[in-house]
């Protein structure tokens, strides 16, 4: 692992190598990304709630991603975050393996480019640590242990993504008419974090950091350095830059909120770049349900008689079908019009 890990090599190259140069119609040089158009901001310091309530809504309908400002996360606490994965990813790869690979269940892990990456032709230009955060602080002993602070930081960070993710789903639920508890108990229970790196790339234009996908999950809250452009948007035929605003936090739909909304809020695709010069390191936050959690559209929602487009599936087997099958999953999961 620590020969694959882009962070331990990257340095001694001054070209991509091949096995990370993406096919030309996937290259993010092709097509220039708008920086012009931009991604709905949300602001969650409102006292009105039916404003916040309608700006959420339409941000989720349209692009399926939004920043939001205000939303009660302190600076302090976002800047130590990002400082603790930064410190972490800069460890020497033996140390991070060893941090990283304390449960022999694999609850907690450190790997390259993709999860499953086995059938990837070309690889991606990140390492991610990654692991479960139960809301009941279960397998905090298998979290590293250096950086120093980690548990104490991350433990504090995972609870407040629990409370901002619940208050974002709580007024998407009522947006969409459901009671506002809705998606609350097993639905969103079992959050996982992943850390990414993405080092200095010597070639940006030829690699990318993470491929156009949709999050396999109900929503995603993202942290994000700074004056650091790297996020785009796939809307309308033309990817969108997210450019970061200081101390706010991307979210973005998930394919579980597409299904149980019945297609009303969208997963919105997204893709990530490399620059040269500069690392980039991203906190994502993934609000997922419990395995033997039923995902379909929300019952209430098709009372009025609509068609239901998904069928039912456990969020078990979506995963399954979602690592192995990739995007294609999707079409699968619509049902054939009788
Ligand atoms: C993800 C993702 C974006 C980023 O974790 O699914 O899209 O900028 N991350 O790291
Ligand atoms: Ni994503």
């Amino acid at each position: 692992m620590d020969q694959k890990l882009v962070s331990s090599w990257f340095h001694l190259h001054s070209s991509v190598p091949l096995s990370y140069v993406q096919p030309p119609e996937s290259r993010p040089g092709m097509v220039e990304a708008s920086s012009k158009r931009k991604i709905p901001v949300v602001d969650l310091g409102l006292h009105d709630r039916a404003e916040t309530l309608k700006q959420i809504l339409k941000a989720s309908e349209e692009f399926g991603f939004f920043q939001v400002i205000n939303h009660g996360v302190s600076k302090e606490l976002m800047d130590e975050t990002l400082d603790i994965f930064k410190e972490f990813h800069a460890m020497p790869a033996e140390e991070k393996i060893r941090e990283s690979s304390r449960d022999p269940n694999g609850s907690c892990r450190l790997y390259t480019s993709r999860e499953i990456n086995d059938k990837d032709v070309v690889q991606f230009w990140r390492d991610t640590l990654r692991h479960i955060c139960p809301p009941s602080g279960e397998f905090m002993e298998f979290l590293p242990q250096k950086p120093a602070k980690y548990h104490e930081v991350v433990a504090k960070y995972a609870q407040e993504m629990r409370t901002l993710g619940l208050k974002i789903l709580e007024l998407l639920c009522e947006g969409l008419g459901l009671d506002q508890n809705y998606c609350c108990g097993e639905l969103s229970d079992s959050p996982l974090l992943l850390a990414h790196h993405y080092p200095p790339c010597p070639e940006p234009t030829l690699t990318l950091g993470a491929p156009k996908h949709r999050d396999p999950n109900l929503a995603t809250i993202l942290l994000q350095e700074n004056d650091i452009n790297a996020l785009q948007v796939f809307k309308d035929g033309e990817w969108i830059v997210v450019e970061p605003i200081p101390y706010a936090f991307v979210v973005n739909i998930g394919l579980m909120l597409q299904i149980i909304s019945n297609g009303r809020l969208v997963g919105a695709e997204h893709r990530v770049v490399t620059n040269s010069g500069i690392g980039r390191t991203t906190v994502a936050y993934f609000i997922r349900p419990t395995n033997k959690q039923i995902i379909e559209p929300a019952k209430p929602l098709l009372s009025s008689g609509a068609r239901p487009i998904y069928g039912s599936i456990t969020y078990e087997e979506f995963l399954r079908n979602f690592l192995s099958k990739g995007p294609e999953i999707e079409q699968e999961l619509l049902l054939k019009p009788s």
